[in-house]
This record gives structure tokens, C-alpha cells and sequence, in this order.
């Protein structure tokens, strides 16, 4: 759920008594049963809940968080004081996660167990009006996940040229009325408020498009987010900095939410995988002539969340779940195990 009545025993709340519930918890925490002793990073730390369930899941594993929201970190550093079982498993790091080799050598941390990103913004900060993020909620055209940032949502709608706007809302949210809302969005300056942009957005599109596929602001505000906090601009580098940091057997999992982020990791993924085939169901060696340059093996190519959590979990609903694991590079042999 994402309001702040959820009852989910899954959810974590936030000193506002705002709530996150995880997605794919359970299938997230088991990837990382497997993975060597040591730390794995949680990139995109939110509420925390993804953590928890990994400690858990993992007795030998200990997590560095990272999130660039000051509401994020002042949550887990609260988390930390409260839960002694927290203490020398946490360390948590105000940064965009594109910083994550810095924070490595900050805490010389030489090799990982693994990475979790689970992209895209929490319920929290979608459900506080002020920060601007959502159609729903009247709330200043922010957008920022890091309040230090220089650029926001309303900049990006005031200043940015038609040709700009059109482009950003084609390529970050595949809306086919793009330019349409570009130019409307033009006409309507100066735009202030989250609902302002919204009405906007809706007059632009043809009314019979307006009874299909979900509010029909959703996509514009999902791609001037995706501008504001340039976070397709900067996942592929902090993706490839995880995979290299990762020891053998280790796993990076990754939870999109959307095209352009699917897009993305499947590029990274692949890149990573170099030319070996992806590991087969039934076949459980991969030929001789596969090895030499593999580094990565495919675990979960993209897994969805079960129906019963689709309903439950309005998040959940364009939820994506990729993992991979570090092989050796020119093992012999390798068996391919199937499953988690
Ligand atoms: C979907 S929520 C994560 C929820 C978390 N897995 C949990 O269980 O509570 C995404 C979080 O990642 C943060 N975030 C998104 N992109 C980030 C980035 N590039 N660097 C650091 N934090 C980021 C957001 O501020 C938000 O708190």
C-alpha cells in the first residue's frame, strides 16, 4: 500500500507515520542467501525494509545504505539508535548512488557480496505533498530527491524550451501525446503546483485517451522526475561499478519500475554477460566454448510480483525484479545452478 493507513505487517513507517511497503520482500531477501559473508550495498535505501529482510534472511551479511534524501537517512540513522541489532550490521551514506566507488574507498571497502536497487522514488515521498512529486497531492512543483539539488520540477517545466519538454516526456515515459502536452504546458507559464501541471496535462490529451492506461498525468510527472533527479542519465555507471565491486558469488538485484529503466539494465546486464549464452533451463554446464570472457551469470531474467501482491501493492503492479551473479571469468566447467 501507499498510504498511510496500510496495515501490511511488511510496511515500514517513517517518523511522519508515512509507509513504504517493500516490493517482492520475500524474493529480494532470498536472492542474497546465497552470496559470500560480507557487505552488500542497498543503493536505494528508503524506509529500509529491503535491508531488514536481507539482515535477516542472512546472518553473515551486513548492509551499507545509501539514499540521497535527507528524510531517508535521518529515518535509518533513527532506525540505527533504536534496534541494537542494527549496530555494526547499518552504516548508512547520504549520497546519489552513482558516488558508490567513493563510499567503497571512504569505508575501504575493497569487494561487496552484492547490490540491491530498487529504482524510482518511496511512497513516502510520493505521499507528502510538499515535495511535489505527485499529480495527486496539491503540493509546489519540486520533484528533488536530494533537497540539496540544484534543479527542480519547476524549473524544468518554466524554463525548458517546448522542443526540450516534448523530448524529455517522449524518451523518459513513452507518451505518445508528448508534444501535444509540451506545448500546452508552454501556453499555461508560469506553472507552480503540482495540481496546476496536472490539469494541464490532462486538457492536452484527447479525452477518449483520458479513460485509458491510469491517471492520465502519470507519465508526464514520471518523466520530468526522471529529468529533475537524471536518473536514467546516471544508472547504467552506478550499475557497472556494482557488478565490478562485486566478489564471486555475489549478486546484483535490481527492481524497475519502468521502460527506460528495463531498458537500461538489461543493456548493463547483457553487456556484462559479454558473449555467453544465458544460462538454460535443463542444461545445467555451460559449453566450453561459452567460457573465457563470462563474469556474470543470469539468475532472475525479469521476474513479476505474484498477482496477490499486485493487488495489494499498487507499487508492485510494473515491478521488475533482474538478478545476476559474479562467476569467475574463464572458469572451467561451471555448473549453472537453476532457481534463486
Ligand atoms: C523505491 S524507494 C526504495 C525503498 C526501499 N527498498 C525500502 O524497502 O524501503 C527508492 C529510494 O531510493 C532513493 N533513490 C532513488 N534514486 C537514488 C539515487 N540515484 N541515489 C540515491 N538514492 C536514490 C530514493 O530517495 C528513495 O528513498
Amino acid at each position: 500500500m501507499t498510504t498511510e493507513n496500510s496495515s501490511d505487517l511488511n510496511s515500514q513507517f517513517n517518523s511522519q507515520g508515512k509507509s513504504h511497503e517493500p516490493v517482492m520482500l520475500e524474493e529480494v531477501a532470498q536472492c542474497f542467501t546465497t552470496v559470500p559473508p560480507g557487505v552488500v550495498v542497498d543503493a536505494t535505501f528508503g524506509l529500509g525494509g529491503h535491508a531488514k529482510a536481507i539482515l535477516k534472511a542472512n546472518p553473515s551479511l551486513q548492509i551499507l545504505g545509501l539514499d540521497q534524501d535527507a528524510d531517508a537517512i535521518a529515518n535509518a540513522e533513527r532506525m540505527i539508535a533504536d534496534d541494537s541489532s542494527l549496530h555494526g550490521r547499518l552504516t548508512v551514506r547520504r549520497v546519489r548512488f552513482d558516488s558508490l566507488s567513493e563510499v567503497l574507498e571512504e569505508l575501504s571497502i575493497k569487494e561487496i557480496s552484492g547490490a540491491l536497487f530498487d529504482l524510482g522514488v518511496s511512497s513516502p515521498q510520493l505521499d507528502i505533498a510538499e515535495r511535489g512529486f505527485s499529480y495527486r497531492n496539491d503540493g509546489p512543483l519540486d520533484m528533488r530527491m536530494d533537497q540539496r539539488g540544484e534543479l527542480s520540477a519547476a524549473d524544468v517545466v518554466n524554463s525548458y524550451q517546448e522542443s526540450e519538454l516534448a523530448g524529455i516526456i517522449t524518451q523518459n515515459a513513452d507518451e505518445r501525446f508528448a508534444r501535444r502536452i509540451a506545448r500546452a504546458i508552454v501556453a499555461a507559464r508560469p506553472i507552480h503546483t503540482t495540481t496546476h501541471l496536472a490539469e494541464v496535462i490532462v486538457a492536452a490529451i484527447p479525452a477518449p485517451a483520458r479513460r485509458t492506461g491510469g491517471h492520465p498525468a502519470k507519465r508526464t510527472f514520471q518523466a520530468i522526475r526522471i529529468e529533475v533527479n537524471k536518473e536514467l542519465e546516471i544508472l547504467a555507471r552506478a550499475l557497472q561499478v556494482a557488478i565490478d565491486a562485486t566478489k564471486i558469488g555475489g549478486r546484483v538485484a535490481v527492481l524497475t519500475y519502468h521502460s527506460g529503466e528495463n531498458r537500461i539494465v538489461k543493456q548493463v546486464f547483457r553487456a556484462s554477460e559479454k558473449d555467453a549464452d544465458e544460462p538454460k533451463i535443463g542444461s545445467p554446464f555451460v559449453h566450453e566454448s561459452q567460457l573465457g570472457t563470462r563474469r556474470v551469470r543470469r539468475v532472475r531474467m525479469a521476474q513479476y510480483p505474484t498477482e496477490q501482491e499486485q493487488t495489494k501493492n499498487r507499487r508492485a503492479k510494473s515491478a521488475r525484479l533482474r538478478v545476476i551473479e559474479k562467476v569467475p571469468a574463464g572458469a572451467r566447467g561451471l555448473g549453472l545452478k537453476d532457481g534463486n
